[in-house]
């Protein structure tokens, strides 16, 4: 025998309905969504991706001493990043000196190389990224470490 189940008489009328919170976890979870896609999508376009292969120290000081290296740094440094930067590094413009004691961001090899490539836009500062080549942006940090080593031996005399 099929026994029906007790319904109350007001629930019956009332047919399917969904109840608020249902609604709200549905809002919810299409926001969640939608968040998560717009940060997906900002993660994978504005930002150009940093590309720093591990260079060690001997690397550096070598690539310093290259002088094709060194004048492609100074000729990019000249070309794109001095209206900013003042042509001898020393900032006054737009943009801060890069080889006082003072920095923003750090003075290894990794994160001057990290600011260039992705800039500071909010700042003022553009991301080069995506318009130099990894061995310009190689040649831009390192010409910046050897300029501020030259210029700490020039202040000390
Ligand atoms: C339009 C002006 C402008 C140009 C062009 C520009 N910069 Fe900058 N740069 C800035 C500003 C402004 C900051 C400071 C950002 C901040 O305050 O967060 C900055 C910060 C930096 C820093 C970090 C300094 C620190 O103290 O940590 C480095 C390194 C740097 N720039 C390198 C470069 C290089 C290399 C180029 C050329 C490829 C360049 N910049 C071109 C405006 C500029």
């Amino acid at each position: 025998m099929y026994n029906k189940p007790m319904i109350p008489p007001e629930r019956l009328k009332k047919g399917p309905t969904i109840s608020f919170w249902k609604l709200f976890l549905i809002f919810v979870i299409t926001l969640a969504i939608f968040a998560g896609m717009i940060l997906i999508f900002l993660a994978n376009t504005s930002k150009p991706t940093v590309n720093v292969k591990p260079i060690t120290d001997i690397q550096i000081a070598s690539l310093m001493k290259d002088d094709e290296v060194m004048q492609n740094g100074h000729v990019q440094f000249q070309l794109r990043c001095a209206r900013c930067h003042g042509t001898n590094l020393d900032g006054g413009l737009e943009g801060p000196s890069l080889v006082d004691d003072t920095t923003l961001y750090g003075e290894s090899f990794e994160s001057l190389h990290r600011v260039i490539t992705l800039g500071v836009p909010v700042n003022g500062m553009p991301s080069w990224g995506n318009q130099l080549l990894e061995e310009d942006l190689q040649a831009l940090t390192i010409y910046i470490i050897k300029m501020k080593a030259f210029t700490k031996t020039q202040s000390k005399r």
